[in-house]
């Protein structure tokens, strides 16, 4: 089972030849890709990833998992951007949205260390109180203030809690296999370490230690998940556009990027995909957005927001296009049941599966926005389970990267990110920042 590209609804928005006019250019960026030898190739470790991966550490993780899953009520997952992102996606795709208020076996889990913001912090420290915890901090560098300031706090508590020794046995590091301030202070420790490898950035590093540890903890197949990617790694390694969708749809964002469709909304229709929107747009945001070029990624669960957003996108500013995500088939369904009053009317409704009424809401809008001269492009998903996501993964990773090579831009680094961190040092007083203080707090004063 695989992902189909359908474009049906790009008609009278795209012609075939405009597409196919990039097969070319879509050659070039997929040899720059296996030959190493575009902009940011030292960052190309993902791509060989479903079929290489450390199977030794794939053990471990699946035993730490198993001992996560024993020995605590919450796990705290602390990470942020690419460090957290595609776990958090796929235990709501896989799991819920609803996963800690599920009956389950498995530990709830909580992510912090993605903002500074002392309220969340302080509820969910209140929320950890009288449970058993454990601890993952994932961060490839060892150095993000985010999540390093939310570990300092977590470490303290369980150290509190459990004694130093006790702690040990509660935290697991996730990060450079030999450098950084975190890899330092887990190996004084002894703390359980599992590795980023040094050619796969943030972003795409869902496949790693970075996802599979959490993934795992939440009861998912990562095995099955890593067979979904090595079927897309296989499925995707052919540089001809005419047969591969992945490169399709690639190519197909450019071309309505060149007519002037400066953002792209993914929309599903399951609020399981919400986040799996917030991990593509990281992916493709932080890969693209460079160089005063990208496409602007954004996203939006339907019906929520058809009744917030889908005004502005039915006939607002023309700026946009859209990616539907079609789920063939929910995780569940049941029938609507027939009301011997019918006074809301829906009777005509009854004896019918809840996942048509929503197939036909997704129809609805397909048909209105593309009316409305919004291009659609659909991405039809068989179903959600861990195979999937593992494809999933590794089609968007790969179309990610054939995107930012026909952009132009180096898909692997995210220079802009530091702009922010060197103001917020400079504010803070880190020594060594002087200058730059005294010019920010001059700009902030007038
Ligand atoms: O994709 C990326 O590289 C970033 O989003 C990083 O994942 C994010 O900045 C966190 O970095 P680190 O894992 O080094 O703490």
């Amino acid at each position: 089972m695989a992902i189909h590209f359908n474009s049906t609804y790009l008609k009278g928005f795209l012609a075939d030849h405009e597409v196919g006019a990039l097969s070319g250019a879509v050659k070039a960026a997929h040899e720059s890709l296996v030959n190493h030898s575009g902009l940011g190739s030292d960052f190309l470790g993902w791509i060989e990833l479903p079929t290489n991966y450390d199977k030794e550490e794939f053990s471990r993780i699946q035993a730490a998992a198993e001992k996560i899953q024993k020995q605590a009520d919450i796990l705290i997952e602390i990470g942020i951007g690419g460090s957290y992102l595609g776990a958090r996606a796929a235990i709501e795709l896989l799991k819920s949205p609803l996963y800690n208020n599920l009956k389950k076996d498995t530990p709830d889990i909580y992510f912090a260390g993605n903002s500074v913001s002392p309220s969340y912090l302080q509820e969910l420290l209140s929320i950890c109180e009288g449970k058993d915890l454990a601890v993952n901090v994932i961060s490839k560098s060892g150095t993000t203030t985010e999540p390093a300031l939310a570990f300092r706090v977590f470490k303290a508590l369980l150290e509190k809690k459990y004694g130093a020794e006790g702690a040990k046995e509660r935290i697991y590091c996730t990060t450079d296999k030999a450098r950084g301030t975190l890899k330092e202070l887990a190996d004084r420790e002894g703390y359980a370490t599992f590795v980023v490898p040094d050619d796969v950035g943030g972003r795409y590093s869902v496949l790693t230690a970075v996802g599979l540890l959490p993934i795992a903890a939440a009861g998912c197949d990562i095995q099955a998940i890593m067979n979904g990617a090595k079927a897309a790694q296989e499925a995707y390694n052919c540089s001809d556009l005419s047969k591969n969708e992945c490169y399709q749809y690639a190519a197909t964002r450019f071309a309505l990027s060149q007519k002037g469709k400066a953002v792209e909304i993914m929309a599903s229709f399951d609020p399981c995909f919400a986040m799996m929107a917030e991990w593509y747009k990281q992916l493709f945001g932080e890969s693209e957005g460079k160089d005063n070029k990208g496409i602007y990624p954004s996203s939006v669960i339907f019906s929520t927001d058809l009744h917030s957003l889908g005004q502005f996108i039915q006939d607002g500013s023309r700026i946009m296009f859209e990616t539907f995500i079609d789920i063939k088939k929910p995780k569940q369904d049941f029938f609507i049941e027939e009301d011997a009053e019918n006074l809301d009317g829906l009777n005509f409704l009854s004896n019918q599966e809840m996942s048509k009424v929503n197939r036909k809401v997704m129809e609805a809008t397909i048909l209105a926005h593309t009316e409305g001269g919004v291009p659609a492009v659909v991405l039809e998903v068989p179903e959600i389970n861990e195979y999937e996501f593992g494809y999933m993964v590794y089609f968007f990773e790969k179309a990610c990267a054939i995107s930012g090579y026909l952009l132009g831009v180096n898909p692997f680094d995210q220079p802009g990110v530091e702009s922010y961190k060197k103001n917020m040092f400079a504010l803070l007083g880190k020594p060594g920042y002087e200058d730059r203080r005294a010019d920010l707090e001059a700009r902030l004063s007038k």
